[in-house]
Parts: C-alpha cells; structure tokens; sequence
C-alpha cells in the first residue's frame, strides 16, 4: 500500500493537446478516491502516468513517498483495469486472470486460490476455458476487473471499470468492491461518469475539466459546497438549478426567485437551487399560495357584450364567434379565464391547429384557405360581386360570377 501524488503534473501530447495541466493531489495511503468529469477531460491520462504508460511533460509523480518518473510500469506495482480492458487475445479467461500472479512468480496453490476467488465474485466461472474474442463486452470487462482484482498490489486504478455491465450487476459489484476495500485497504483511484458510483464508493471525489481539478473533497462537501459553477452544475442528478441573479444590500433577485441573504457580494451573481432544496407549500401557506395574483394597477376585465376582435379595437365579436375563431382574449392586463391570443394571425404555417383568421383582417394571404372560413368566404365572394358589378351596395342581390 502506499500514497500517491502529483506535483504540478502536466501532460501536452506531441500533437499540442494538453490533457493534464498543473495537477497537484495526494491520493492517501489506503484512500478510495473517485475522479469524474466530462470526456477528454484528461481522466484517463492522468491513470496512466501514475501506471507509467505516459511519461508526464513536467512535474512529478510519486507512489510511497519515491519519485517514479521514469521508472517503469512493471516496477510501480500496480494493477489497472484499461477502459478498453486490454486483455491478451491468444490467452484464455483463466491464464488472463493468472497472468499478473505468473509474472510476480506466485506459487501455483496460491494462484489457483487468488483465481478461484475472483471468478467466483466476477461470476466468471463458466468462461474459464473461453478466449476473450468470445466474450460480451460486459464479460471482458468482467475479466479486466478479475484480472487486477486477483494480484494485491500497492495502487489500484480502474478506469470505468464498471460501465459495460447491465445495472444489477454494477450494484452487486459496486458492493464487493466496497468491501474488498475495507477489508484489503488497497490505495485506488477510480475513474467514472456515473455520478451514483462517485457518490457511493468515493472518500473523497476529484472533478477534472479540461484538465485541471476543480475541486478535490468527501461527496458530501462536493455536493453542498460546489466550488464553481461548473462543479455545482455537473454534480448532481438532476443538476443543480443555476440563477442568474444580482445581489445588493443583502437582497438577491433571481427573477421570480428573491431571496434576502445577509452578507451577500453586491453585483451580478449565479443562485445555484438543489431541486430538493425546494419545498412544496402546504396547508393555508399553499392555498394563499394557488390564488391567481391580484390584477396589475390599470387592468380591466373583458367588455360583457363580447370581445373585442383585435388588440386596441372598439368594435366587439360576439363569444359564439370568438370561441369559434379560436380567437381568445386580446387584452393584454385582462383576467377572464378566457385563453390569451398571442399575436395576430401569423399566416399558414406558424398558425394553430383549428385557428382561424382574424375577423378585422381582410387580407386573403393572412388566412390561407379562404374556404376554411365560412366569414372569410362570404367577405371574399361579397369583393368578387363588387368588382364584377362595379356597385358597392346591394351585394348580397347578385350572385358572384
Ligand atoms: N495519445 C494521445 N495523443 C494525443 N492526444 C491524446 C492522446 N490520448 C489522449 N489524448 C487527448 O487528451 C485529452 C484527454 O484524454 P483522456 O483519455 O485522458 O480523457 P478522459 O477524461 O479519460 O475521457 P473519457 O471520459 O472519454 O475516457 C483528450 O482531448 C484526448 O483527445
Ligand atoms: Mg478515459
């Protein structure tokens, strides 16, 4: 068993990307630490170098109190489990599983016995005897696991070592190894997307962006105290809701949200609410809480003889004909129940389904088929009569051409 630290850890690949910037932790002798963060964050490079598969750019890395720059990965004692699980293609389950214990020159009863251990927890015992081109993903990345799981060595690194088994296994297996934790104590850092598995196996939880750690501390300060907005919107399932707010004099204002918070920093600032943080009002509390909101200063209900057919318009349609034409209520401080009419009739394709044309627009074009509307109809075969007679009156005598 030993520690693990970085000091000022950065990693550029020869192609300029830069996966790993100024990283600095400790990882305790003993500890089960999680890291997590979006894709290409540098997660997985960061495993890496401390198995020694990539050589960090500047800064150190040490297990045990020793500086293992440039030693090499067979002389860390380490065992990782690959995200891409990395077994031997030509060796069966079972020399995979015994491969690590063959090469420190274990004696053979006691390999025998590590196997056995670990294929009855991994429920590998049926695929002993079977290559890893004939195995699901999930039962590969089983044998992954069983392959690091069987040797003790000093650091554990699991690269998303669950993420391709179905859900009632991961649980099984998160349990195991929590146990095999406790009971072996083995210092592991354990890489993962899934935010249960963080929260669950972590003692403490490293979040990377872009290659930097943001925050480093036990799930539950992670959790409470974010220490950014990125932390506090990636942690947590469903996120954190974020505000935009401006503080002044101890009184925060989050649109519908208000908030007095004494000792507050003045100026623009985000809220960030937990939805469970949230509480339901109840009792009298809720009932005033339902009421629909006193009208603002200067509203006015609905005219009774009907609605008026367009905003700022004296003339009134009769509610048969409003509720027909869709048309809802055009006064913008009214508080009947009527629903509101948003805008004019938009033209064809933005329009509701069932609207209809506005009563007041004579356009054709703003209603589409005229035919769709008995009033649009008559108004249209009333224009026909009065350019084929010339005669503005007396249009409904003649018949349209
Ligand atoms: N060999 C390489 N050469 C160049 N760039 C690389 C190499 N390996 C990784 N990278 C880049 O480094 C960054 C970090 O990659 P890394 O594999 O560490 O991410 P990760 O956090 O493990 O992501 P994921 O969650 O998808 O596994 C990414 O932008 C990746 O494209
Ligand atoms: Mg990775």
């Amino acid at each position: 068993m030993a520690e693990v630290s970085f000091h000022e850890v950065t990693k550029v690949f020869p192609n300029g990307t830069t996966a790993v910037e100024a990283l600095t932790c400790t990882i305790a002798d003993g500890e089960f630490m999680v890291l997590v963060g979006p894709s290409g964050c540098g997660k997985t490079t960061a495993l890496r170098m401390i198995a020694g598969l990539e050589e960090p750019t500047s800064g150190a890395i040490a297990i045990g109190g020793e500086v293992v720059n440039g030693v090499s990965p067979q002389d860390r004692d380490i065992a990782m489990v690959f995200q891409s699980y990395a077994l031997y293609p030509h060796k069966t389950v079972l020399q995979n599983l015994a491969f690590g214990l063959r090469q420190h020159k274990m004696p053979t009863a006691e390999i025998t016995e590590r196997v056995r251990e670990v294929s009855s927890l991994l429920t590998l015992d049926d695929l002993l005897d079977r290559k890893p081109a004939q195995l699901s993903g999930g039962q590969r990345q089983r044998v992954a696991m069983g392959r690091a799981l069987a040797r003790r060595p000093r650091v554990y690194l699991l690269d998303e070592p669950l993420s391709n088994l179905d859900a009632q296994l991961r649980t099984q297996l998160r349990a195991d190894l929590k146990q095999l934790h406790q009971r072996f104590s083995t210092t592991t850092l354990y890489v993962t997307h899934d935010q249960v598995e963080a929260m669950t196996l972590g003692e403490r939880i490293g979040v990377m962006s872009g290659g930097k750690l943001l925050q480093l501390d036990t799930p539950q300060e992670i959790y409470r105290r974010p220490a950014n907005v990125f932390v506090a919107g990636f942690i947590g399932s469903p996120p954190m809701n974020l505000l935009s707010a401006s503080a002044a004099d101890g009184h925060v204002d989050a649109g519908d949200l208000a908030l007095e918070v004494p000792g507050a920093p003045s100026g623009e600032l985000v809220v960030g609410v937990r939805p469970e943080a949230l509480r339901l009002p109840t009792g009298a509390f809720a009932a005033a809480a339902s009421r629909p909101p006193p009208p603002p200063p200067g509203s006015r209900p609905c005219p009774p003889s009907g609605l008026p057919s367009s905003p700022g318009s004296t003339r009134a349609v009769s509610p048969r004909w409003a509720r027909r034409s869709n048309l809802g209520c055009h006064w913008k401080t009214c508080t009947c129940s009527m629903p509101r009419r948003v805008s004019r009739w938009p033209g064809p394709s933005p329009s509701p389904p069932g609207a209809w044309p506005d009563p007041e627009d004579g356009s054709d074009a703003a209603g589409g088929a005229a035919g769709d509307d008995p009033g649009v109809a008559v108004r249209e075969r009333q224009r026909e009569c009065r350019r084929h007679l010339g005669r503005a009156g007396r249009v409904g005598r003649h018949r349209p051409p």
